[in-house]
């Protein structure tokens, strides 16, 4: 299968046409090659190291939630010059989904967090409206002491979760959105007691404080591995073309470690 067909592929799972985004985000096909694809892999960003690690690992197809084009300032330009070079002499296609991957109700990041938790089994509804749809997930009918929450977020995350326990010792109405949102005024609306995010700014921190909602934090990366994982799990061993091709996509995936 070529890049093209599996980004196509990915644009149909993801519904990618029904999404805006953000400006910048340009989800779908960001760098191509031509060759047949023979391993896909992931990562949370289209960073340097990422593209490095994929070539080293001859992936030659890598799924992305944060992509190549953020930014517009010079500096900006020089350094999405720089990867896409890398990518291209690594023969390293690159997909990107930003809000879609989030949003998705079964391979999302938002949905993976929440089962990841061990919220998988509770009532919910859709939370955390970015662009004009939920990316997140709001959780009712529950009692959760924070401190269990806390703890199963950094055991679900693989990092300790930073808490800001500023409302109740037990949450009955929670949100889940990852990576960085802070939209108290949706939390508010929500009626929610806590949000679990990735991070949050100060100014978000302050607020909260005085609203008197938990925010508990398990890191922007941390909390965004679920849906690129997810996306290139269904590639693994998938039938695609002659059986030749098929076995040799998506033989394996890889991980950036996010440490920079
Ligand atoms: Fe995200
Ligand atoms: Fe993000």
């Amino acid at each position: 299968m070529k890049a093209k067909e599996l980004a196509k592929e990915c644009d149909r799972i993801l519904e990618t046409k029904k999404f805006r985004d953000y400006p910048g985000a340009r989800n779908g096909f960001q760098v191509s090659h031509n060759k047949p694809v023979k391993k896909v892999g992931w990562a949370v960003d289209a960073d340097l190291e990422s593209i490095r690690k994929a070539g080293k690992e001859r992936v030659d197809f890598l799924i992305v939630h944060h992509g190549l084009f953020w930014g517009s300032s010079v500096l900006d330009r020089k350094i999405r010059a720089k990867r896409i070079r890398e990518a291209k002499r690594l023969g390293v296609a690159i997909y990107s989904s930003h809000l879609p991957l989030d949003a998705h109700p079964e391979l999302g990041n938002s949905i993976g967090l929440l089962r990841a938790l061990g919220l998988g089994d509770s009532k919910r509804k859709p939370f955390g409206v970015a662009m004009g749809r939920a990316i997140g997930w709001k959780v009712e009918g529950v009692r959760w002491k924070v401190r269990d929450l806390v703890n199963r977020l950094g055991r679900a995350t693989g990092r300790k979760a930073v808490v800001l326990g500023f409302g109740p010792k037990v949450c009955r109405k929670i949100g889940i959105v990852t990576g960085g949102f802070g939209d108290l005024d949706q939390a508010v609306k929500a009626g929610l007691d806590t949000l679990i995010t990735g991070e949050a700014d100060y100014p978000t921190e302050v607020k909260a404080k005085e609203l008197g909602i938990n925010l508990i934090l398990g890191g922007h990366w941390e909390t965004e591995v679920f849906g690129a994982m997810e996306i290139a799990r269904i590639f693994r061993g998938k039938k695609v073309g002659n059986r030749k091709e098929a076995e040799g996509l998506a033989a394996d995936y890889f991980v950036t470690d996010g440490s920079g």
